[in-house]
């Protein structure tokens, strides 16, 4: 453990958030924010290859405010470090406390990437087909084997899907991530905390057959209990995937519900209701009210799906069968990681060499189940005590030897000048070069539009990003960032129903 005075504190611009690090990084710039933590890109001038390295270090603050976040915050780290060193898994180098004794945030220091998918998809750059294969092709990798370990990632969305420059993808941020048993086994889940997965990226399944229902009156809709997760919930991981594809394709969320009843109203009307849905619940109230859709004209919704190949008519015809596969309403039918590895759209990028099964699964019930804020602070420091023997050669992820000895047929294609990424190489070049003349402080260069970022001292201000331009918020908040669909697919409820029961019983965690 590291001392108090190998520390300092920078200050972040905006939000006054204040970063306290080992004096070995020098923090460059604040790279991205999520609701439990905020993502600074930081020089890490101590390395022992003897030259300074490009980090991203993430604050997961106020992890002792409630018991939700603790365990998120130590499920992170514990599966970061299990998952350690896959391709397209976001790596952990290093993790950080400041006082064991009353610390309430944790540091995870991580590879830093330039830029995420969200930003990409939202940008104006140009995609051509072979980015869409090669995107696919690693968040199938990746996710087969996040899958492996009998993890459930469920939050993938574009936001936490991080891509560098020259398109390698990495699924990070790991705190909503559940293991599943089979059937057979039982687990308590009493212990589980819930959250609330992303709206537009939820799988339909999530909302209708999770939880049993109070059928005392029509309409009515209040969750009993939650059951557990099992393999078939690794699903809804594909549905998420299904969700990106189409963004990518279409470069606009595919179902943008307003809320969580409209996201269902998105969902039937894009997929169409089929007659047989026993999929679902089929007693439950929500299903009722799904049947009893209809569009302007009174009629119900169409049983079949929307003619991808219309909705996205300059994508390959493999990447609409893949689509297709993948969002299928049935979980049961729905195209699994290793089915879509298998998909002829992504064959012409696949190297076998790097699709792998994780050795062991990953050990929730061992954390899950603690209740006593104490303990999970120790476990929290234990994690951090056990991360300062971590090296390279200790990662879990090995490849095949006997696989790697083939050809690998992998991405040939252009890099993306991502939106930030030409700034973020221009400021990291420019910081490295600094480090290593001895400047660990640049000086702000007044005279450059281009350079706007700086390596910061002690209490000096770091900027917010710079990833989403206006132009790319307005659209994101705007009506015409969804797709649209056409009369017959706009779908209204039944006007007996209470609506606002049925939202606040979609919006439940699971
Ligand atoms: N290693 C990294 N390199 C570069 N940027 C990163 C990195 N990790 C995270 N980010 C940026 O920070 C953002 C937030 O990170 P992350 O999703 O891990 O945080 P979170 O608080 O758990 O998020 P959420 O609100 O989705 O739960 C990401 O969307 C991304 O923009
Ligand atoms: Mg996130």
């Amino acid at each position: 453990m590291l001392k108090s005075d190998d520390f300092y504190t920078v200050t972040i611009e905006n939000s006054q958030e204040k970063f306290t690090i080992s004096k070995q990084y020098k923090i460059i710039r604040k790279v991205g924010a999520g609701s439990y933590g905020s993502v600074c890109s930081a020089l890490n001038v101590n390395t022992n290859e003897g030259y300074c390295l490009v980090v991203a270090i993430k604050k997961c603050r106020h992890i002792f405010d409630k018991k939700l976040i603790t365990k998120r915050c130590l499920r992170e780290m514990k599966l970061l470090q299990h998952l350690n060193g896959h391709p397209r898994i976001i790596d952990l180098k290093a993790m950080d406390i400041v006082d064991p004794r009353t610390f309430n945030e944790v540091y995870l220091i991580q590879s830093c990437c330039d830029t995420t998918m969200a930003d990409i998809i939202h940008s104006k750059l140009e995609l051509e087909a072979v980015h869409y294969q090669w995107f696919m092709y690693q968040l199938l990798s990746g996710l087969k084997y996040i899958h492996s370990a009998n993890v459930l990632h469920r939050d993938l969305k574009p936001a936490n899907i991080l891509v560098n420059e020259n398109c390698d993808l990495r699924i990070c941020d790991f705190g909503m991530a559940r293991g599943f048993v089979n059937p057979s086994d039982h687990i308590e889940t009493k212990y589980m905390t819930h959250y609330v997965v992303t709206r537009w990226y939820r799988a339909p399944e999530i909302m209708l057959s999770r939880n049993t229902y109070d059928k005392s009156s029509k309409y009515t809709f209040n969750v009993i209990h939650s059951t557990s997760f099992n393999s078939h919930d690794k699903l809804v991981d594909l549905w998420s995937v299904g969700c990106i594809l189409a963004e990518l394709l279409g470069r606009k969320v595919l179902f943008k519900g307003t809320d969580y009843v409209d996201q269902l109203h998105k969902i039937v009307g894009i997929l169409g209701l089929p007659e047989d849905t026993s999929f679902w619940d089929n007693s439950s109230s929500v299903t009722e009210y799904i049947k009893n859709l209809r569009d302007e004209s009174g009629l119900p919704p169409p049983t079949e799906p929307i003619d991808f190949r219309v909705v996205f008519p300059n994508a390959p015809i493999e990447a609409i069968d893949l689509l297709t596969n993948l969002l299928c309403l049935d979980p049961a039918k729905r195209m699994t990681a290793d089915g879509g590895l298998d998909h002829q759209f992504v064959a012409d990028v696949r190297d076998p060499a790097e699709e792998v099964e994780c050795i062991l699964p990953f050990d929730f019930e061992s954390f899950e189940m603690i209740e006593s804020e104490h303990v999970l602070r120790q476990c929290i420091i234990e994690e951090v005590m056990r991360s300062k023997g971590l090296d390279d050669n200790s990662l879990r992820y090995q490849s095949s030897s006997s696989i790697n000895s083939q050809p690998s047929r992998r991405y040939t294609g252009s890099s993306l000048s991502t939106p930030s990424s030409a700034f973020v190489t221009e400021a990291n070049l420019n910081a490295i070069h600094a480090a290593q003349q001895g400047n660990h402080v640049l000086q702000p260069t007044h005279d450059s539009d281009q350079l706007q970022f700086m390596v910061m001292e002690t209490n000096q201000f770091v900027g917010e990003p710079e990833d989403m331009d206006e132009d790319d918020m307005k659209l994101m908040d705007s009506d015409d960032s969804g797709i649209h669909v056409g009369k017959r697919r706009t779908l209204v409820g039944p006007s007996n129903a209470d609506y606002n029961a049925l939202e606040r019983h979609l919006s439940k965690d699971w």
